[in-house]
C-alpha cells in the first residue's frame, strides 16, 4: 500500500500541468471555435433548435448546459479542435452515445461539448472479418451491419446504447463470459491525443497506449474510431426466471454456486441475479430474479445443466418471462432496448466483492431496509443487481493482450439503481444510493471480501475509481499517461470522467 501511494505522488510530481494556465473563459472559446471552422456549420449555440437535440441524454438528470456544442465529422475536425483547446485553454467534455448516468462527465456546465454523433460509419471488412466503428454510433447499426453476414460482435446488451463510452470503460455484452470484456475485442483503436496528433493504438504500434485505452477512458485523448473483431455464435436465447419469497434462499444458494462454478463450466451461459422493490398502491414488493442469457441454440424444455436449476423447479419460481429465443445478439438488443424504453430518472454505484455465500445473503437482506426511509418518493423504484465476472472472462482478456482493469480473480459487480419521477428527488436519490453503497462497503470489508474493482460505467462520480484497477495497473496508466498526455490537458481541460490517480 505504502509502495502504490508513493507511485501515485510521483505520477503527479512528474507532470508539467497545464493547471497553472487559467482556463479561457467559455465564450470566448467558442468563439474561436467558431472562427477556426467558419462557414463549416459544426458549432451550435444554446439559441438553436439542434442545441436541444444534441444536449438530450439518455438520463434527463445527467444533462448540463455547455456553451456551446462541437458536432465534428471526421478525426481531422477533432484533431484541429483539440489543437485549439490546448494552446488557448478550454474547458471541453466529450460525449458519444450520452448513456451514461454522472452528470459532468459525457455533459459540461459553460464549456465546450464535443459531440461525436456525426462519427457514425460501421464499415464491415469480410476479409479480416472486423469492423471500423465511428465513436459516435450506437450498437444498433454495428449489429445491423454485420448480422446480415453471419457473424456478430462483443457489444452492448441494449443495442440502444453508444458505442465509444461503452468500450473505452470495458463494456459488458451477453458473450462475456467466453469473449471478455467487449474492448478486449478491440484491435485498433484510432484516437486524438493531446498535441492533436492522430495516433493507431494496436498490437503493433503504440502497444503501451493500446492495452491503456482498454479501460483506461478518457484519459489518454479523443477515441474517434474503433475496430472490433466479429465472431460467430449460432444463436442467443434470454429468460427471466422469477422467484417468491419461500425461495429465496434457495436461489441465493443456487446464484452462488453459478458464480463460483457454472458460469466457467459453461461460458455460453450469463446470469444477472437482481433484487427488486417497487411499491404500488402503498404495498411494498421485493422480488428476486435471474435474467439467464445463453449464446447457442436452446431448448426451453430441455436447458444447458448451469442454467436448469432457475428453470426447472430445483429453485421454485413464480413466473417465467421469455424474450428472444434462438435469435442474434442484435435482435436481442432491438428487443431490450423497447422493453426498456427511453431513460427516466435514474443513477447508479458499483462496488465489487469476492463471491461468498453469507455475504451475499446479509447484503440482500440489508438492501431491502435502506429503501424504507425513501418509499414515499414519487416513482420510488430499487434494485440491487449482481454480475459475476468468471475466470474464463479474465483469461479471455489476457489472451488478448490485457486490458487495464487489473481484475486477477473472479469477482461478482453489484450496483444499486434506483428510478424516480420528479427532480425534486433527485439530491435524496443520490444519497439513497451513496449511504447503501457505504453499507455494503462496509460489510464487504468487514468480511474480508471486498475486491477493489469499481466498473468504469456503473460508477458514481466519486474520487480514484482508477485505483480500484490496483497498483500495477496504475504504475503503467501513469507512465501511458506520461508519454502522450504530459501536460495533463485531459485532467485539466477534461474536468469530467475518472482520472488516473496523480493526475
Ligand atoms: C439503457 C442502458 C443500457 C446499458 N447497457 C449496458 C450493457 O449492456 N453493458 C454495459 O457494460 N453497460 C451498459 N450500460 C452503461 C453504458 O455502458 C455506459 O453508460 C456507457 O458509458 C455508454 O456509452 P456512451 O457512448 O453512451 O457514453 P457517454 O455517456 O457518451 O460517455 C461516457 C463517458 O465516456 C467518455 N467518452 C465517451 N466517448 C468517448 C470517446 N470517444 N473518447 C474518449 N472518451 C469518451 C465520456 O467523456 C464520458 O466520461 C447501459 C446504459 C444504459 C443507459
Ligand atoms: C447466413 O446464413 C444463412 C442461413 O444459414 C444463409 O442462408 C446465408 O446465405 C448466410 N449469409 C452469408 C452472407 O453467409
Ligand atoms: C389500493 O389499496 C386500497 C386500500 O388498501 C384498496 O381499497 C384498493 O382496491 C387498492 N387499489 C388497487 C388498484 O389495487
Ligand atoms: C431453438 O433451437 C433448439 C435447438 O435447435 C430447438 O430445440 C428449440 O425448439 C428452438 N426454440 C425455438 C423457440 O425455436
Amino acid at each position: 500500500m505504502a509502495f502504490f501511494l508513493a507511485s501515485i505522488l510521483l505520477g503527479s510530481g512528474l507532470v508539467l500541468q497545464v493547471a497553472g494556465t487559467p482556463l479561457t473563459n467559455s465564450l470566448k472559446c467558442c468563439s474561436l471555435l467558431d472562427a477556426e471552422f467558419r462557414g463549416e456549420q459544426k458549432v451550435v449555440y444554446p439559441q438553436a433548435l439542434e442545441y436541444g437535440v444534441l444536449n438530450t441524454y439518455y438520463a434527463p438528470s445527467s444533462q448540463q448546459h455547455p456553451s456551446c456544442i462541437f458536432t465534428p465529422v471526421d478525426t481531422a475536425d477533432v484533431s484541429r479542435a483539440i489543437k485549439l483547446f490546448t494552446r488557448r485553454s478550454c474547458a471541453f467534455a466529450i460525449r458519444s452515445g450520452g448513456h451514461h448516468y454522472n452528470a459532468g462527465w459525457a455533459s459540461i456546465n459553460n464549456g465546450i461539448l464535443v459531440s461525436l454523433s456525426n462519427l457514425n460509419t460501421v464499415t464491415y471488412n469480410s476479409n479480416s472479418g472486423s469492423v471500423y466503428i465511428g465513436a459516435g454510433n450506437r450498437w444498433r447499426k454495428v449489429y445491423d451491419t454485420v448480422e446480415p453476414h453471419n457473424v456478430t460482435v462483443v457489444g452492448a446488451q441494449n443495442s440502444d446504447v453508444g458505442v465509444g463510452g461503452f468500450l473505452i470503460n470495458g463494456g459488458i455484452s451477453y458473450i462475456s463470459d467466453e469473449y471478455g470484456w467487449a474492448v478486449d475485442n478491440v484491435q485498433d483503436f484510432e484516437i486524438v491525443v493531446a498535441d492533436g496528433s492522430v495516433l493507431h493504438a494496436n498490437s503493433r504500434q503504440n502497444k503501451d497506449l493500446f492495452r491503456a485505452l482498454k479501460g483506461g477512458s478518457s484519459n489518454f485523448g479523443i477515441v474517434t474510431g474503433f475496430t472490433l473483431k466479429t465472431v460467430k455464435i449460432n444463436a442467443i436465447t434470454n429468460i427471466v426466471s422469477w422467484f417468491p419469497e419461500s425461495s429465496h434462499d434457495s436461489m441465493i444458494n443456487a446464484a452462488y454456486h453459478y458464480c463460483t462454478n457454472g458460469i466457467d463450466e459453461d461460458p455460453s451461459s450469463q446470469i444477472l441475479f437482481v433484487s427488486f422493490m417497487h411499491v404500488k398502491n402503498g404495498t411494498v414488493s421485493i422480488q428476486k430474479g435471474a435474467a439467464m442469457t445463453y449464446a447457442d441454440y436452446m431448448d426451453l424444455s430441455n436447458p444447458p445443466k448451469v442454467l436448469a436449476p432457475f428453470l426447472d423447479g430445483t429453485v421454485p419460481t413464480s413466473g417465467i418471462q421469455t424474450g428472444v429465443q434462438n435469435g442474434t445478439l442484435g435482435s436481442l438488443g432491438h428487443f431490450l432496448a423497447a422493453f426498456q424504453g427511453p431513460g427516466g430518472r435514474t443513477t447508479r454505484q458499483t462496488i465489487s466483492i469476492i463471491p461468498d455465500l453469507v455475504l451475499l445473503k446479509k447484503l440482500l437482506g440489508v438492501f431491502t431496509k435502506m429503501t424504507e426511509p425513501y418509499r414515499q418518493s414519487e416513482g420510488f423504484e430499487a434494485e440491487v443487481i449482481f454480475q459475476p465476472i468468471g475466470r474464463k472472462w479474465i483469461e479471455a482478456g489476457n489472451a488478448r493482450g490485457g486490458n487495464s482493469m487489473g481484475l486477477k480473480e473472479p469477482v461478482i459487480i453489484m450496483w444499486v439503481q434506483p428510478h424516480w419521477s420528479s427532480s425534486k428527488d433527485d439530491k435524496k436519490m443520490g444519497e439513497f444510493v451513496s449511504k447503501t453503497m457505504a453499507v455494503f462497503e462496509k460489510m464487504a470489508r468487514e468480511a474480508g471480501k471486498l475486491a477493489g474493482f469499481e466498473y468504469l460505467n456503473y460508477a458514481g462520480t466519486r474520487q480514484e475509481l482508477i485505483a480500484g484497477y490496483g497498483s500495477e495497473s496504475v504504475q503503467r496508466l501513469q507512465c501511458v499517461k506520461r508519454k502522450y498526455d504530459p501536460r495533463n490537458v485531459f485532467g485539466t481541460l477534461l474536468p469530467g470522467g475518472p482520472k488516473v490517480p496523480g493526475f
